[in-house]
């Protein structure tokens, strides 16, 4: 079966070249790199490579403190360390040569960082995204190293937010670093401390500081490359709807053997309810949902179990090519069951039951119809008359886009011309609620979606990590593009 990267590869084959040279030079700034626009001159895109690399080390110092700091605003026991965090992206952003650094927030929502680098006269503002919070370890005692002690194996660098997303926040400030502080754009830089919660307070956020985020271009940091040479450009993400389904049988946990038969346990009637949500095959049978399709080539099955962890003889669920699968099709797991304990189970029947759902959305589909189709479905389903309980959860739109027009021809150009291959465009399986939001509010903005993560980041896994060389391409890329943006 063709690889989805290898159909790429043999794609770009024989015409790795630099970006071409069609606009005109626009003269050399004062930071040290030339302020040149466009074209890139072979001149200017040695320069940015030199000056990319110089800011490397320093760029790995700096995520490597970051990293230190366990910023999972997701757990409450952990809001200091997001404050802290915020604030050490905030000095980060001073360092970098911000004219300006906020930290902001909506009223019980996470610290976010807002900086500016001022457009010079006639430039347009690129807004570079990333976000400081991080999953939770999943149990530090499962890690190689501890998951807050960056460690550097094999040309990797080991860390709960390494790559997700404490990378891409310093993808952007290495570039910015670069430019020694004077980008040939306007800049606004971007971060954000509740992403992996769902960002719930984003829309607060965007309405109270709508003039400090106006931006004529976007770029997210914040997803993954499909190789650590070949540089991705997003096309679609999913949504995502999360709820707690709660299963009520019994007044109070009673005697199993007096009372069991007649009498059923929650836990039973829960993981029935669970099965109705999937068909034998594993295809989602919620109705309702938006089931999208893809003729994207179809990815190499045994690399997709490999970098998926799929043990011998586990069927893949579902119908379609795998691409279809996880870009275009909902998706349905439960994430988490509170239940007693199995070396704390005794003989009485289980009186209520609950369990984390969560609902991946198809690009077209609504987060809201979405929670009321799964909301539908499990009141059809819930078996023996129990007693259900649905509360939504986080969710977060969908998102697709057409890479059509200059700054998407910019973003190719420069990509290709950081990795050494060409681009390939290419849906995400993940979620990013803040990219529809963000839509919403500046419709004219064109939406650019990159990231430093590859295959192997294991993103919100045990053992999460960044590729080191790919760090240095994702920087210089952006470099090549803030120049490409400029007028
Ligand atoms: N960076 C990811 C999303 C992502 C992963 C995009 C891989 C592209 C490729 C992001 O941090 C994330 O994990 N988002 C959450 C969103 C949720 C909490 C609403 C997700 O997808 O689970
Ligand atoms: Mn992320
Ligand atoms: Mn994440």
């Amino acid at each position: 079966m063709w690889s989805w990267i290898d159909a790429n590869r043999k794609r770009t084959s024989g015409h790795r070249q630099g970006a071409p040279s069609r606009r005109r030079d626009h003269g050399t700034g004062s930071g040290g790199v030339p302020h040149v626009a466009s074209p890139l001159v072979p001149d200017l895109r040695e320069t940015l490579k030199s000056a990319t690399a110089a800011v490397l080390a320093g760029a790995r110092a700096d995520l490597e403190r970051l990293v230190r700091i366990p910023s999972i605003w997701a757990d409450p026991a952990h809001a200091d360390d997001t404050h802290r965090s915020a604030a050490a992206v905030a000095e980060l952003a001073r360092g970098a040569g911000a004219t300006s650094v906020r930290i902001v927030a909506a009223d019980g929502g996470a610290p976010a960082v807002i900086a500016h680098w001022p457009p010079p006269p006639g430039q347009p503002t690129v807004l570079l995204y990333a976000h400081h919070d991080v999953q939770p370890t999943g149990g530090d005692e499962h890690w190689t190293s501890p998951p807050f002690e960056p460690t550097e194996r094999d040309g990797r660098l080991y860390g709960r937010g390494a790559a997700d997303d404490k990378a891409g926040v310093m993808t952007h400030l290495a570039v910015l670093h670069a430019y020694h502080g004077t980008p040939p754009v306007g800049v606004t830089l971007f971060i954000e401390g509740e992403e992996e919660s769902g960002s719930p307070t984003l829309t607060t956020l965007l309405a109270e500081h709508r003039d400090l985020l106006t931006a004529d271009v976007i770029v997210i940091a914040d997803a993954a490359n499909p190789a650590v040479d070949v540089p991705a450009l997003t096309t679609s993400l999913r949504g995502l709807v999360d709820c707690t389904v709660e299963v009520a049988m019994l007044e109070r946990p009673v005697h199993s053997g007096m009372s069991g038969g007649p009498a059923g346990d929650a836990l039973t009637a829960l993981c029935r309810l669970m099965a109705s949500l999937h068909d034998a095959k594993g295809e989602v049978v919620v109705p309702g949902l938006v089931h999208g399709s893809s003729d994207a080539p179809d990815m190499d099955e045994a690399m997709f179990r490999s970098d998926a962890g799929l043990l011998d003889g586990v069927e893949l669920l579902g119908c379609g090519s795998i691409p279809e699968r996880i870009w275009h099709k909902p998706a349905i797991a439960v994430l988490g069951i509170d239940a007693p304990r199995v070396d704390q189970a005794s003989n009485v029947l289980v009186p209520r039951a609950r369990a984390m759902v969560s609902l991946r959305i198809a690009p077209g589909d609504d987060p809201v119809a979405a929670q009321r189709a799964l909301t539908a479905h499990l009141g059809a389903h819930v078996p023996w008359g129990a007693q259900l309980t649905v509360t939504p959860g986080a969710g977060g739109a969908p998102f697709s886009l057409h890479t059509v027009g200059s700054p998407y021809d910019a973003a190719r150009r420069a990509f290709a011309e950081a990795f050494g291959n060409d681009v390939v465009e290419t849906g995400m399986g993940g979620s990013i609620p803040f990219i529809a939001e963000f839509a919403r509010t500046f419709p004219g903005a064109a939406v650019l979606v990159t990231g430093v993560g590859d295959p192997a980041s294991r993103w919100h896994g045990i053992d999460e990590s960044l590729d080191l060389q790919m760090f240095g391409r994702g920087v210089l890329a952006e470099a090549l593009l803030l120049a490409e943006l400029a007028r």
